[in-house]
């Protein structure tokens, strides 16, 4: 059997590198299955590709070989992660890779599904497949980053946001846009990648959002919308609430408002009562855990300063994006402070990267 040591060439490298690239554009848009990326080469020539369907079906392997222009019999299969080798909605892949005659299969890395993984090798080199490993391995690792959380801790990969002026204002009423246009089309990127997006209805009642993924012909991909509102606080004229249907957003409440439960639940919203302690606010790991049941895997946080700052101080983000704008806006009338620069570069400030959009700065902090 191979092991990561083996010695891979540039062309190894190379179409290891396409597969990463295919996996990686439909991350956060396969549900519960890790989005995987395929690449099959015959005699040195890219013979097919494949990714993981939307929605987590049919798997990568199966796409590349349905997609093959060419018998793939002898061929070399590059894929991102260990595949599947058992019966669960679609038969193993490996059974298809034997069926297929394919003669090598390249992985960086084995699946941390206990029903998988470390299994496939065996299979395959019991047909007479050579199996290399570790080609790649810590783009690997880094691609499934959040595949991992998920299956791991039983939660949502969470990514928080906010756009804030020169002056670290997030609100102003003077002034609705903080940050540019290219800027917008990286958060709606961030919403594009995510199944569910949060805010309370504090945020959702002063900015009235829309809250869906405005990047052109992308909108059947908006999240679903999570809204903390415990005391039922919501603007049933708002945006959202007009806009409910299909269990499309979910409301973490804990009121005995009859009128206001009534109205969204037949709206079509989908109403989880939350317990709190007295005079406390949501417990946030049990709302994730809860997500996560219901299937919210990659998880934004658009929150205001104080659901912000809830995460950043309990290390609850993956990853937090900040949005700079070189300007200062006016501390007139009403405006609200970032208050958590300090605190996150404390708790984040190991990891970070910058790059610039127009005049905008970005900041990534990673966990
Ligand atoms: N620039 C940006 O990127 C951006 C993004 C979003 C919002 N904003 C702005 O931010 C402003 C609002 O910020 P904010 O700090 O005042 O409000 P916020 O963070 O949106 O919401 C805070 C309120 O939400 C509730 N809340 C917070 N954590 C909670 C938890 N763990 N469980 C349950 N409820 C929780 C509490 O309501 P109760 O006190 O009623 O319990 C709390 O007062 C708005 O003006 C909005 O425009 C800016």
């Amino acid at each position: 059997m191979s092991t990561k040591k083996d010695n891979f060439t540039t062309k190894d490298k190379k179409f290891m590198k396409l597969a990463l690239d295919l996996a990686r554009a439909r991350k956060g848009l396969t549900g519960d299955n890790p989005s995987v990326g395929c690449v099959i080469v015959k005699k040195g020539e890219i013979i097919s590709i494949g990714q993981t369907g939307y929605g987590g079906r049919p798997h990568a392997e199966h796409n590349a070989i349905s997609n093959c222009f060419e018998d793939p019999k002898d061929s070399r299969m590059y894929i991102t992660l260990e595949p599947c080798n058992h019966y669960g909605k679609t038969p193993p892949c490996t059974k298809n890779i034997i069926k297929n005659q394919i003669r090598e299969v390249y992985y960086p890395i084995e699946d941390i599904d206990l029903k998988v993984k470390g299994k496939s090798s065996l299979i395959l080199e019991n047909s007479n497949i050579k199996v290399k490993k570790g080609l790649l391995r810590k783009e690997a690792l880094n691609l499934y980053n959040s595949y991992y959380i998920n299956r791991k801790k039983k939660l949502p990969y969470v990514i928080g946001k906010i756009a804030l002026s020169k002056n670290k204002i997030i609100y102003s009423d003077t002034t609705r846009r903080i940050t540019n246009k290219i800027s917008d089309k990286l958060s709606h990127y961030l919403r594009f990648k995510s199944d569910g997006i949060l805010i309370t209805s504090k945020t959702l009642n002063i900015d009235d959002p829309k809250l869906n993924c405005r990047l052109q012909g992308y909108t059947k991909f908006s999240p679903k919308r999570i809204i903390l509102d415990k005391n039922l606080k919501i603007n049933l004229k708002s945006y959202i609430v007009k806009s409910i249907k299909d269990k499309n957003t979910i409301i973490f409440y804990n009121s005995n408002n009859k009128t206001k439960k009534n109205f969204l639940k037949k709206k079509g919203a989908f109403l989880i009562n939350q317990a709190t302690k007295k005079n406390e606010n949501f417990d946030l790991k049990k709302i994730l855990k809860k997500l996560y049941m219901l299937g919210i895997k990659n998880l934004l946080v658009e929150g205001g300063d104080k659901l912000t700052k809830s995460f950043i101080q309990k290390r609850m983000f993956n990853e937090f994006y900040t949005f700079k704008s070189s300007e200062n806006l006016l501390k007139e009338n009403k405006y609200v402070n970032f208050t958590s620069s300090d605190i996150l570069k404390t708790k984040y400030g190991r990891y970070k990267t910058n790059f610039k959009l127009g005049t905008d700065k970005i900041t990534i902090y990673k966990n």
